[in-house]
């Protein structure tokens, strides 16, 4: 007989600390109905001390997001418990989370305390929690790096003090799976009353090793583990959710446990995280990359085609993949386009009807912003965009029609809009571009000089949107193979404390970076007029 494996996702808390990944609310209430409808046990919603918008975003999920046990995080002090109780309070099931470090190189160089001090800030926070929640856990960070002996009596002493839930980080990403699953077993074979709460695991991936060792964990005893989507997180981030989910899936035998977690979910939550964050995940990634399922060798291909298990140990659609029917190009017209969305698994409605399965209605100016339901009205924009396109190149791929989609669904407000955009560059000549753009609904023109035609394009937009944003990161890729591929291009731009990425995609590079530009822009701008700041995250 199976156990259950509690499945905590931290996707919008650990996940969002990954450089350029942050999340505004918005997005991250798309993000936690994502969550609900696959059914994860837990949603940590993200840090209410941090900023007004992790307070604010940490509500409103609290509020709207029902099923799973919506949970925030707090340091050990009162006002992060107070502050993390007060987020979580309308949720039908909320936990507050504190954490503190018990590893010695922590307690001497950042807490500048002793181990029984700690000990002491470690129960008298626990207490606290509970007396706004009977959930709380308690994570002893560090803890793959510290001394068994007192791990063990902090361990002890957290669930003395009501801590439901503890958990044991290997917050640096260090340990070694059959090291860890020891420290586990140890834990479980020397804290008397370990019975009393649920053990959990959260580890980071600094080696490679963070799925790996939460598995290792699973075999030792541990009942919940903590992950995120696509593995983003602090550094290399944390471990996949989806890797950890279709693991025990697959081999429910070997680790007799299993979650509860709907998988025919899990491809669309990873596309949903790609598309918030920007963070796209690499072809090869177990599960949810573009070649996790693709058989390209002679040999493979042959016997997957005389019987499918010879080389495949879990099945495309049991996480959610459609396997194509039709082939699009020029020809194809609206009802196979919108055929091929369905396959994928959007969902259409009426521009005035927008009701999501088992949840409450959302209010009318949120509806395009949820995610798998696409308006009749945006559909007339994607098929033009289609149409466009399938002039451009021969073959449609779904990465093409997932880019379309992001343009068109996920957009805020259009403060700035490309009209027309011409550049000229070459080997002996100064690149310069042209532009035509709508601001703020008015035709504007200018002409500028850069480096490169891409720089020669950006320069031009800010000056014509008179921006003064920095940009500090820029991607380029094919979305698909072949030279007539659609370029995908990802930035990220900062002004004052606002954080924002922006993505574009076109046959034309030079114009994918204008539309990445012009995108990131305006979520700026929507950021400014709603006065949402993205606080740069705090440390201890
Ligand atoms: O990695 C870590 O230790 C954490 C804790 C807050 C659980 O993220
Ligand atoms: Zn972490």
């Amino acid at each position: 007989m199976s156990r259950i494996i509690k499945i905590f996702d931290t996707t919008l808390r650990d996940g969002e600390q990954s450089p350029g990944c942050s999340m505004n609310i918005d997005e991250k209430l798309m993000v936690a109905r994502q969550l609900a409808r696959m059914k994860v046990d837990i949603i940590e919603a993200g840090f209410p001390i941090a900023s007004e918008g992790d307070f604010e975003a940490v509500k409103r999920i609290a509020q709207e997001v029902k099923g799973p046990v919506i949970c925030g995080l707090a340091r050990t002090t009162d006002k992060d418990i107070d502050r993390a109780a007060e987020a979580i309070k309308p949720a039908e099931r909320g936990r507050i989370h504190t954490f503190l470090a018990t590893s010695d190189i922590h307690l001497k160089f950042k807490l500048r305390k002793d181990r029984s001090q700690v000990l002491d800030m470690a129960v008298a926070a626990v207490k606290r929690a509970r007396k706004y929640t009977d959930d709380v856990e308690f994570s002893a960070e560090d803890a793959t790096r510290s001394d068994i002996d007192y791990l063990c009596k902090v361990v002890e002493a957290a669930i003395s003090a009501g801590a439901a839930t503890v958990n044991i980080p290997d917050t640096v990403g260090y340990a070694i799976p059959q090291e860890y699953a020891e420290r586990i077993k140890n834990l479980f074979d020397r804290v008397p009353n370990i019975d009393k709460a649920v053990i959990s695991v959260h580890c980071h991936n600094d080696l490679g090793l963070a799925v790996s060792n939460s598995l290792a964990a699973v075999l030792s005893g541990a009942g919940q583990v903590e992950c995120t989507i696509n593995g983003i997180g602090e550094r290399a981030g944390n471990a996949a959710m989806e890797e950890i989910v279709m693991a025990l899936r697959t081999r429910e035998p070997y680790f007799e446990a299993r979650t509860n977690i709907v998988t025919e979910e899990i491809m669309a939550a990873s596309r949903l995280v790609r598309n918030v964050t920007g963070m796209t995940v690499q072809a090869n990634k177990a599960i949810v990359g573009a070649n996790a399922f693709a058989h390209e060798s002679g040999i493979h291909q042959d016997g997957f085609l005389k019987e499918k298990s010879t080389y495949e140990i879990m099945t495309p659609e049991s996480v959610g993949i459609k396997q194509s029917t039709l082939i699009l190009g020029k020809h194809s017209g609206r009802h196979a386009l919108k055929e091929r969305y369905k396959e994928l698994g959007y969902k259409f409605v009426s521009d005035s009807v927008m009701i999501q399965e088992g949840e409450k209605e959302p209010p009318e100016k949120d509806v395009s912003r949820v995610p798998f339901y696409v308006k009749e009205s945006d559909f007339d924009k994607i098929f033009e965009r289609f149409k466009k396109l399938a002039d451009q190149k021969k073959d449609i791929f779904d990465e093409d029609l997932e880019a379309l989609v992001a343009e068109e669904v996920f957009r805020i407000p259009q403060a700035y809009e490309l009209k027309k955009l011409f550049v000229r560059s070459g080997t002996d000549t100064k690149p310069q571009a042209d532009i035509v753009m709508a601001v703020y609904g008015a035709e504007e023109e200018n002409s500028s000089s850069g480096d490169g035609p891409v720089d020669a394009a950006l320069r031009t937009i800010a000056e014509v949107t008179k921006t003064k944003s920095r940009m500090f990161a820029y991607e380029v890729k094919a979305i698909t193979g072949g030279t007539d591929a659609q370029g995908e291009v990802v930035v990220r731009l900062r002004e004052d404390n606002f954080t924002v990425m922006g993505q574009g995609s076109d046959t034309d590079i030079i114009v994918a970076s204008a539309k990445a530009y012009i995108n990131a822009l305006n979520k700026l701008e929507y950021l400014k007029k709603r006065g949402e700041k993205t606080v740069e995250k705090m440390c201890e």
